[in-house]
Parts: structure tokens; sequence; C-alpha cells
């Protein structure tokens, strides 16, 4: 019913509120014996973490995330692990102006409309602090995927509003605050991101995130679909507006013999499919593309109305991110890791963990 809840076999469950004492996951499925600790959460969570930059909302959260459950002696044993990560820097009264009016673009209207009543502090369960528990979740599959399958994800951000970031390297993206792939673009992003700041106004962006080895064979024929899955669990994160898989909007244009990838006895020649045919994986790579809307939350005067119905001037300060996108990399995949991790234990559950029985690819 809440719909708090992601997976069938790897079961993550989220739970808590921006300006609540803490927020965080129960994760149930994970299989027995995988190591783990703190320290390996941690590394995503920090990726995640607000307050790093100038050009990311200032709210300083540590993140620290506590292992409640599910671990012993530095191994998963199979029952549910609970993460929790407190909150230390919430400041409620940034949003006694807002109570009563509803953003434009922002969650208070509907909240209100299905609620009746509802939490505004921080934007309360709407808050994109609750994509914490998800990458911390995502950390736990993350791990458990490279070390059973050697399946690497990861993410980088090939828009920046009208700015197209080209991609030349991996090694890039860890460099600058954007998760660009490109040194040279960073200080073109920056320019742009203080002229905004300036403006008072937000911008949207475009990320992408491959995961790299999958074994041809995870997915569902029907309503499970993997890349089904994959756009439902995108399009349950905060600020997307659109999800494409491979060449996604692009094969509207493509012809059959362009877009359908040909295969020969040493692989695949293309990869349009983004590694997902029938619902099914390929053994391609899964390459997704995500587009994040511009914060709602931004100085600019905007129409609105408020509770009585009353038309108003919504001017919304506070700390809020100038461009949601540019802390979405580790989200998506954390979220790619948790669809992939629950397919992976379907897999094994209904066909055994020998992978497919013919694979001549
Ligand atoms: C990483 C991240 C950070 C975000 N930070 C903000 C923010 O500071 N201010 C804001 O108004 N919205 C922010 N959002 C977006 C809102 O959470 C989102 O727009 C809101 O909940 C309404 O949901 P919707 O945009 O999916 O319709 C952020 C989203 C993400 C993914």
């Amino acid at each position: 019913m809440s719909g708090s809840t992601l997976g069938k076999l790897f079961c993550v469950t989220n739970f808590g509120e921006s300006h609540g004492p803490a927020i965080g996951a129960v994760v149930d499925g994970c299989p027995p014996g995988l190591a783990l600790c703190e320290a390996d959460i941690q590394l995503e969570l920090d990726r995640r973490r607000p307050g790093t930059s100038r050009h990311v909302t200032q709210r300083q959260e540590a993140d620290q995330v506590e292992i409640l459950s599910g671990v012993y002696q530095g191994l998963t044993t199979g029952t549910p692990i609970a993460l929790l990560i407190r909150n230390t820097d919430a400041r409620s009264k940034d949003y006694s102006a807002i109570a009563d009016t509803f953003r434009p673009g922002h969650a208070d209207y509907t909240y209100w409309r299905k609620f009746g009543e509802r939490d505004p502090r921080g934007g309360g369960r709407s808050s994109a602090r609750l994509t914490a528990p998800s990458v911390a979740a995502g950390a736990i599959a993350k791990k458990w995927l490279a070390q059973t399958h050697g399946i690497v994800i990861r993410g980088y951000m090939s828009q920046l509003g009208p700015i197209a970031i080209p991609f030349e390297s991996w090694d890039e993206v860890a460099n600058n605050p954007f998760y660009a792939p490109s040194a040279a673009i960073v200080p073109e992003l920056e320019a742009f991101m203080d002229q905004l700041r300036r403006d008072g106004d937000s911008i949207g962006a475009r990320i992408e995130v491959v995961a790299e080895n999958p074994p041809a064979g995870w997915g569902e024929p029907l309503y499970d679909r993997l890349d089904a899955d994959i756009a439902h669990v995108m399009m349950g994160l905060n600020a997307v507006k659109g999800v494409s898989i491979g060449a996604g909007f692009d094969c509207i244009t493509q012809r059959g013999s362009e877009h359908g990838d040909e295969i020969t006895p040493q692989g695949f020649l293309s990869n349009n499919a983004g590694g997902v045919l029938g619902g099914i994986s390929s053994g391609q790579a899964i390459t997704v593309s995500v587009a994040i809307k511009p914060t709602s939350s931004i100085r600019i005067e905007r129409q609105s109305i408020n509770r009585a119905g009353d038309p108003v001037v919504v001017q919304t300060l506070g700390r809020h991110d100038p461009c949601v996108g540019i802390r979405a990399t580790p989200i998506v995949e954390a979220l790619l890791a948790i669809v992939l991790m629950d397919h992976a234990l379907r897999f094994r559950a209904q066909c055994g963990t020998n992978g497919p029985a013919a694979a001549p690819l």
C-alpha cells in the first residue's frame, strides 16, 4: 500500500522523513556470507552527501550509516539488514514561510490533496533525503554483484541544462563535483552554475548509468521485464521525468536495419538494445539514461495558491540544490544495482546457479 518497498527477493524497505530523527532502510533477502561493514556503505553515501561543493545544497549531513542487524562477525547472516542514518542538520524554520502554500513543481500540492495534512519541514517524505537509504542498500547490491558476477555499475552526467558533456574518460568522473567524464568542460559547468545561483534559478540534467559484465538471462518475460523494472525504479527517484534504455527515443528515427543489433559468433555488433531483449538481459552492457528536472525550490517568485485556495506568490529560500542532477549519479547507480541484484536472485531461484543452459556468445 505505502509503496516504500522495492524488489521481490532482494527487498528494500525505505523509512523516515527529512526532518525526523532518522531515515533508513531494511534490506531483506541478502544472501548470507557477504563480507559487509559500515565502511563499504559509507563509501557510497559520501558520494551522495549534501554540502560537498558550492554547487549543491549547503545542508551539512554526515550521513553516517549504522548497521543495526543482519551482520555478524563481518558477514551477512541472511536475516534483515537494518541500516540507520540519523538526521543531524535539519532547519525546520526554513520551511515556516511555505507551510501554508504550494511550491510550483514540488510535491506540496499533491501530498496535501492526498493526505490532507502534510509535514512541510524539508519536504517531509517527498524529500530527496530519502534517497540516502537507497544508496546505502545499493552499496550492498553493488558489492554482491561485483563479487559474484564481476559486474561494475557506474554513472556520469552527460548534460547539464544546455551543455552537452562529451564522454572522455571514466577516470575524470570522480575528479569534479558534477560527475562529468571530461575535465575540459568543468570550468564551463562551474560558470554556468555560478550564474544560475546568482539568478536564483535552477536547471535540469541528464545522467547515464551503465552496468558492465551482466550475464545473459536476467529478467522476466512480461510485467517484470528487466527494462520495465529499471524504468520503474528510476521513475521512483525524485525529479526524474524521463528514463530511456539503449537507443531510447532515438529508436523513433532508426530503421530496423540500423537498430537491431546484429549477432556474430564473436558477439553483438552494436548495443541499441541497451543490454535487454524481450525483457531479459542479453549479456551486453545495460545502458540507462535518466532525465532530471530543474529544482522546484527557487528564489524567483512564482504564482501559486495557499491552502484556502487564494492566490499567493511563492519564493523559496533556505538550502536547496540548484541542480538536483549534480547529486543524482550515485543514486541512479544504486537503484540499478538493487534491480539487478533482485533479478540475479530471481534467476537463481528459477533456473539454478549455472547461468543460461546454452551460452554461445
Ligand atoms: C539528489 C536530489 C536532490 C534534490 N534536492 C532538492 C532540493 O534541494 N530542493 C527541491 O525543491 N527539490 C529537490 N529535489 C527534487 C524533489 O525531491 C522533487 O522534485 C519533489 O519531491 C517532487 O517530486 P517529483 O519532482 O518527482 O515530482 C532533489 C532531488 C534529488 C534526486
